[in-house]
This record gives structure tokens, sequence and C-alpha cells, in this order.
């Protein structure tokens, strides 16, 4: 019997809906017990959120700052670790981050094997290249990474995530798509299940990640990609600007955080559209040498 546990921390489900997805083929075998460890803050942050508290988090998320989490008892002796998490302002989410900060958790992931899967809108990149730091530091084993996100322009994602974050709804405006990964992808899931048996029977960890991208199961673009690791930098200058004025919650900060949400919506409605033709332009022309890159942060495990 191999064990597997799942930790995660999701607000909507969604994030859960694809873990139950992906080790459907494994639940229905007597071959493996897998055990859930859902991340709860003491204070969780809203779902619906308000549009207030939404861009509060920024700094936070960015700066890569932690809350307390309940007390938790992290062990046993597990094959495999799935690691589930969504991106907040291009980082990891504060409750995702803040339990890998624990010591018991860094002890407990010291050499195991771990998948990571990934529900968010479209932008990861940024996020993982902070977690695969953590990894090399904590010597933990990835041996794969899947990533689910919301199929539809960037534009039209931007307004949909927005509305569904703070009113809840899965299809929160009327004449557009709902918000979240496609029912086609959701459908797929299964098989990458299928393929972590695989790799559980014959040992073939080294090339899981191989199959998992074959397999369309790392959703990536290169203009989102440029767009999100220029944006990164640009993200610190701003936690930083909004951090001088204090704390999480100081009503001091409301100020700068009026100005990042209209800098972060101009940039989004009026610069993006021309940076991505560019980037799109610049695909095409480097084709060669884009997809490459591209597969490279698609296969990148450390
Ligand atoms: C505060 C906050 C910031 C977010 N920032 C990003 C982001 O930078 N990139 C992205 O692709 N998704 C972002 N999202 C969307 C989430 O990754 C995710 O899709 C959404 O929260 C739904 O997750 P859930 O269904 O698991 O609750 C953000 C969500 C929240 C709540």
């Amino acid at each position: 019997m191999k064990k597997i546990l799942v930790v995660y921390y999701t607000q909507s489900g969604q994030l859960k809906e694809l873990v139950d997805g992906i080790v459907n083929p494994l639940e229905n075998s007597d071959d493996y017990q897998i055990d859930y460890f859902k991340i709860e803050p003491i204070k969780d942050f809203p779902f619906p959120w308000s549009n207030t508290e939404f861009y509060d988090c920024m700094p936070e998320s960015v700066e890569g700052s932690t809350i307390p989490i309940k007390p938790f008892n992290m062990d046993g002796d597990y094959d495999l670790v799935i690691l589930a998490y969504q991106v907040w302002f291009l980082n990891l989410s504060i409750p995702f981050w803040s339990i890998l900060q624990d010591a018991k958790m860094k002890e407990f992931l010291k050499n195991k094997k771990v998948i990571t899967i990934l529900g968010i809108r479209n932008m990861w990149v940024n996020a993982q290249k902070r977690l695969l730091a953590y990894f090399n530091e904590n010597e933990v084993n990835h041996v794969g990474n899947l990533v689910f996100s919301d199929p539809n322009p960037n534009l039209v994602s931007v307004l949909t995530v927005l509305k569904h974050l703070t009113t809840g709804k899965k299809k929160p405006i009327k004449f557009l798509p709902p918000y979240g990964v496609s029912k086609n992808d959701i459908s797929r899931l299964p098989s990458f299940g299928k393929l972590i048996i695989d790799a559980f029977k014959g040992d073939t960890w080294t090339t899981l990640q191989n199959q998992f991208v074959d397999n369309k199961g790392v959703a990536i673009d290169f203009s989102l990609r440029t767009t999100e690791l220029a944006a990164g930098r640009i993200f610190k200058l701003w936690s930083s600007f909004v951090l001088k004025k204090g704390e999480a919650g100081n009503p001091a900060r409301k100020g700068r955080l009026k100005i990042y949400e209209f800098y972060l919506l101009f940039l989004i409605f009026f610069i993006s559209p021309f940076s991505s033709l560019i980037f799109k332009i610049v695909y095409i022309l480097l084709y060669p040498i884009t997809k490459k890159s591209l597969l490279k942060t698609a296969l990148q495990l450390h």
C-alpha cells in the first residue's frame, strides 16, 4: 500500500476539485491510501473578498509574509506528497506559503517526493520560481508539476476573476464565460492520476514531468510568462511603497493601495494588449528559441 498526502488551501473549492479529479484513479485502487490536510489559517481570508481586503493582501503576498495556521501534526511515512496551491499577486498564496515556513513542515518534506498542482487564473511562473528555491533549500524531491488555468483571453479572465472573487459566483458576469478551469480540462484530470500510478509501478519518477507536459498538463504561454516576470519585479516596488504605511489591515495603507489598484487596472487594460501583441510577434519570429525556452519552464522541477 502506497501512502499519499495532499496538502491544499482553496477558497471556492476549485483547487480541491482539480486534486479530486487527478487522484481519482488512485482513490479507486486498493493499492493507494490518500490522506488530506486542509490548511486552516487561525484568521482566514474572506471569500468572497471585499475590494479593500483583496488589494490589501498584495504586499504580504509579494513579500512572502506568513500568518498563524491552526496547530497541526505533520508526520507519517508518505510515499508521495501533493502540494496544491493558488497564486496570489504573482506569488504563493499567503496560507500556503505560511505552512511551508513551519519547521515541522520543512522537516516533513525533506527528501519526500512532491508533486505540485496549481489552479490559477493564468500567471504562475513567478510563484513557482519562489517555490523551487524553497525546494532546493529544503531538499525536497520535486517530481512533477501540473498547472491548470482559466482558458479565456487575459482581459476576459481578469474581469471574470475579479468579479468571481468579490461575489463568490462561478459565472459572475452574464455575457462572459464562467471563471475557472475549463470542463474539458476537468475531464482530462484522471489521465494524470494514471501517469502517477505508472510512475509508482515503474519507478519512473524522473520522466513523469515529461509525460505531464506531453499530455498538456502545464498551461503556459509566452506572452503571459514574459508579462508576469516583468510585473513580478514591479510588484516588489509597490509592496515596499505600501508597507511604508504599515502592516496588513492598517487604514493608513488605503491611499497607496488605491493608487496600486488603478495602476494595475491601467496596466492590464491599456498597456498589456500592446505588450502582448509585441510578445506574440517575438514568439513567432524567434519560434525555435521561444518554444524551447517555454518548454524548459514547463519541465523545470529544480
Ligand atoms: C488575492 C488573490 C490574488 C490572486 N492573484 C493571482 C495571480 O497573480 N495570478 C493568477 O493566475 N491567479 C491569481 N488569483 C486567482 C487564484 O490563483 C485562484 O484562481 C482563485 O483564487 C480561485 O482559487 P480557488 O478556486 O482554489 O479558491 C488570485 C486570487 C486571489 C484571491
